[in-house]
Formats: C-alpha cells, structure tokens, sequence
C-alpha cells in the first residue's frame, strides 16, 4: 500500500450500484463519510439512533448531492435488541451490502450502563458493532470491493493499552477516558482479527481499520465546558483538522483501490493527528493475538453471535 500524497476524492472509484452502510452518519466524521459516499453514487443507509437527526442530516447532504440515494435505518447500536432489529430491517430491504462503516461512537462519556449490562461505551463503539458485522457479512458479496471499515482512534495506543478482561463492564474503577481508549482498541484488534479469520475462511472481503486523528465534532458533548473551550480555541488549532477533512481515512479504507485487508488509515502529519490520509500506525497493543482472540471469544459470547463461515 503507498501513502497517498496529494489527496483527491475525484481520483476514488464511483460507487454507482453499490449499498453502504455507515453508523452514526447524522453528524460529525460519519455525516461527510455519507455525503462523500453518496456524491460518488453509493446507495447510503444512514444507520442512526435519532430519525430526527438523520433525515436533517439527509436533507442537508441532498442540498448538496442533488441525485443523493439515501435511507434511514433505526439502529442504536448501544443495545443488542436494536441492532437485531436494524439488521432484521436490512436484510428485509436489501439482498446485499457493499461496504459497512462501523463509524457511531461516544467518547469520555460518564459512567451508564447499558440493558445489556455493558458500560456504554464499549457498548455502542465496540459490541453493538460486533454484533452489527457478524449478522451482515453473509450479505456481503465475496470480493476485495466488499468492505468491513472500522473506526478507531490515536487513543488505541494511550493510556493501559490493554483490554480489562478482569473487569470487562468497568463495575470497579471506572474512568470515561479509559473506557473510551478501550473501546477503541478493541475496534483495532477486531479489524486485525476479522481480517485474519477472513483470510483463514478463504474469503475476499477486506476488513480495514482508520481513525481521523482528532477533530471537533460533537464527539466531546460529554465534556466540561472548559475542557472544550480550552479543546476548541488552544489545543484544536495546532493540532485538528476539520471534520470534512477527517473523514478521510475511512473514505479511503472504504473505497481506495489500494487497500488491503488488515491496512489501517490515518492522517499524515507526524503526530498523525491531520493532513491527508495514508498508511497509520497500529501499536504494538492491538496486535496481540493472544487478547485478540480472547477479544473474539468474549464478543461471541456477550453478542451472542459470531461469523456465519
Ligand atoms: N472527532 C475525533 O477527534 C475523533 C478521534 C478519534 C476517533 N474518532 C471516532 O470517530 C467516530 C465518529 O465520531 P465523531 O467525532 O464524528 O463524533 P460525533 O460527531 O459525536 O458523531 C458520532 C455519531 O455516532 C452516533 N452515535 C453515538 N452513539 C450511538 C449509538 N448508541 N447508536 C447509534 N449511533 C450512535 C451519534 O449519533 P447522535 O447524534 O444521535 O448522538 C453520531 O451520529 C467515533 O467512532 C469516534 O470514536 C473521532
């Protein structure tokens, strides 16, 4: 895989006749993901949990992307039994899917937990997701077009950089901030780990990691007003991109023609925090196989479903 250097979305394929899922695309880095998707002539499924924010997000990029073929899907992805419906509401409308961005999340949230019993965080970024993959793969052709993208984020490699099997709900010592970097790691090794067991099942579907180096989006909603303040008018400038800009990554893990299962996207500054998208670096946390797979386990367990091959 090359780094790209002077970034065109003009020069990505078109996307006439192909179906993309993509989770929380009624804001933020999703919502450019879908109006980028949609203005190359992909069929977008905006998966959200507001329908309100959604179809105001939908009128917004059908401004802009006159011919935009969009349609609302109800998925919260912080409970199992939505997503069981979501993905029951697809399947009911379409016969397969082309590209699946598993791109929803909340970031340094407090504490809730989920009618699952899971913390909310790893609920809605990881197992929500989880479970969303294993009951859409099936649907997806067997091609190296089909894409599995998830989004993950330079918080993979701050902090314990390890997955809290002993303590997988945060019952004992909570914190937002490590609970989120969890919950970002485990997107990582999941993408690593899918991409293994594909190639294991002998498939050709790619399943492909990114994150968009930081952005103001309403990502921090959870946050002091300080924190944000000093976020947005101190620490942003020097070091954020504007979200349009940090959607690409996942844009060209989701259609780049280079891409390889297991490839990871980011942008190329040296903190890797903005600029164009290319090749990212994946810390050596999210490439322990022997928590991967105890990951992948657990997953199966908790969502109570697993790949279909
Ligand atoms: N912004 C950054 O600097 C940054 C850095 C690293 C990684 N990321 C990752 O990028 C992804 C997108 O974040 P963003 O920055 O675009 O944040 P954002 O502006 O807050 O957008 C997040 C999206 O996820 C949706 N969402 C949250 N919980 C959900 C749930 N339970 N079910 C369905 N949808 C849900 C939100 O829907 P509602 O509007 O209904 O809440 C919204 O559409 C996240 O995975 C995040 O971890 C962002």
């Amino acid at each position: 895989m090359e780094t790209a250097m002077a970034f065109e979305i003009d020069a990505l394929p078109d996307q006439e006749g192909r179906v993309a899922l993509i989770t929380g695309s009624n804001t933020g880095l999703g919502f450019h993901n879908a109006h980028d998707l949609a203005a190359k002539g992909a069929k977008v499924v905006m998966a959200c949990r507001s329908e309100e924010r959604a179809r105001g997000a939908m009128e917004r990029i059908g401004a802009e992307v006159p011919n935009a073929d969009l349609e609302f899907l109800a998925a919260d992805l912080s409970s199992l039994e939505a997503v069981r419906s979501a993905v029951a509401e697809f399947r009911a409308n379409h016969d397969s899917l082309d590209l699946l961005i598993n791109n929803a999340g909340i970031g340094i949230a407090p504490y809730a937990k989920t009618a699952d019993g899971f913390e909310r965080q790893m609920a809605a970024n990881y197992w929500g997701h989880f479970l969303l993959t294993m009951s859409l793969i099936d649907v997806m052709p067997d091609s190296a077009h089909s894409r599995v993208v998830a989004v993950s984020s330079l918080a993979h490699k701050q902090g314990a950089k390890e997955i809290r099997f002993d303590d997988i709900h945060w019952e004992q010592k909570y914190s937002s901030v490590g609970a989120y970097r969890q919950s970002k790691l485990a997107c990582l090794m999941f993408t690593l780990e899918l991409d293994h067991r594909l190639r294991a099942a002998g498939k050709s579907i790619l399943s492909v990691g990114s994150h968009p180096g930081v952005s103001e989006t309403e990502l921090g909603r959870s946050l002091p007003k300080v924190v944000k303040l000093l976020t947005r008018y101190v620490v942003g400038p020097l070091i954020s991109h504007d979200p349009d800009k940090a959607s690409l990554p996942t844009l060209l893990a989701a259609i780049g023609p280079d891409v390889e299962g297991g490839d990871y996207y980011g942008p190329q500054n040296k903190g890797e925090t903005r600029g164009d998208p290319g090749e990212a670096g994946i810390h050596q946390c999210a490439q322990d196989e022997e928590a991967a797979t105890r990951l992948w386990e657990l997953s199966v367990e908790l969502a109570g479903a697993d790949l279909p091959f």
